[in-house]
């Protein structure tokens, strides 16, 4: 049986902790973040996923200041801009977050998308140890990285420490990824689970496009729950961190009240596809 809380929190390869549910802030306009932010950690919410692109880093980052919660109690995640995958622009980047959000450590770091080519993404994975070696960054990874640039990842980390020692070259802490019944990724994810490296679900709730698929409906009525909370249990169910974005309090609300059901092995399976169908950009497949 798989028991979780809002309060439950997986161990990252890095040594620290990741809430299981995020509070993803893509595309919440910068004036509304601190309100809609500072509400979710009201409801118990304790980690949140900005970007740099995002442009709502320093409103996200607000909420968190002001709420009186313990700041290691908080996570809070920023990521270098897919246009920025250099050393000097992963540098930039976090130079920056640290400005605008006045914060006095980030949680993690990730690189956005694996653009940039093997140059620009090895060198903005050094920026990041280099930012987590000076103990600005808890913990650093990756999102949209396909096999293929994981691989080029650990062969790097690999062969600094056959120089260097154990550590200098990095740890991958977090895979963040778009992951659902319709886009379950399993190549990449048996990657990532052999190496004790966290997925993060983006798009959990598939940005509410697949509400009316018939498995889904049933399993809905089954336990008198909405489409977004069965796609967000069977997220946590499947090991993932879900990170639902909502501006609407009511789903805020929804969102986060998914840890007083269970879904059974075959409730689980009849939810899941073969499908590869994402509702997003999918940069894992970029060959540059
Ligand atoms: N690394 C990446 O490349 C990447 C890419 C995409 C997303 N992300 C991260 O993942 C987070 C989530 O992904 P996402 O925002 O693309 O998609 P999502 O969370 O699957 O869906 C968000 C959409 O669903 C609506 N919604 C939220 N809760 C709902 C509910 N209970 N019932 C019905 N509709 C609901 C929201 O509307 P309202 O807001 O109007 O309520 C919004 O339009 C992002 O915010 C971001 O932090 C990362």
């Amino acid at each position: 049986m798989t028991k979780f809380d809002i309060n439950t929190k997986y161990s990252l390869p890095s040594g620290y902790e990741i809430p299981v549910l995020g509070y993803g802030v893509y595309q919440t306009p910068a004036d509304q973040a601190e309100e809609v932010t500072s509400y979710a950690l009201k409801l118990g919410y304790r980690h949140v996923d900005s970007a740099v692109a995002y442009r709502n880093e320093e409103p996200s980052a607000a909420a968190l200041k002001k709420s009186g919660i313990p700041r290691n109690e908080l996570f809070f995640t920023s990521k270098v801009p897919p246009k920025q995958i250099s050393y000097e622009g992963a540098k930039d980047a976090i130079k920056g977050t640290f400005e605008r959000t006045g914060l006095e450590y980030i949680d993690l770091y990730l690189l956005h998308a694996p653009y940039g080519g093997k140059e620009g993404r090895l060198g903005a994975w050094r920026a990041l140890v280099e930012a987590q070696q000076e103990g600005k960054i808890r913990s650093i990874g990756v999102s949209n990285y396909g096999v293929h640039h994981l691989q080029e990842l650990e062969d790097y980390i690999k062969s600094v420490e056959a120089k260097e020692g154990k550590g200098k070259g990095g740890v991958i802490s977090v895979g963040q990824y778009e992951l659902h019944p319709w886009l379950t990724r399993p190549l990449l994810v048996e990657w990532c689970k052999a190496r004790g490296i966290i997925l993060e679900a983006y798009a959990p709730i598939t940005r509410g496009t697949r509400f009316e698929d018939p498995a889904l409906q049933k399993l809905a009525k089954k336990f008198n729950k909405s489409p977004a909370q069965i796609l967000l249990r069977w997220s946590l169910q499947k090991g993932f961190v879900p990170l639902p974005k909502s501006v609407t309090h009511k789903r805020i609300e929804e969102n986060a009240d998914i840890f007083d059901f269970e879904l059974s092995r075959d409730d689980l399976d009849s939810l899941t596809t073969n499908e590869y169908s994402p509702c997003c950009w999918d940069p894992t497949t970029s060959q540059d």
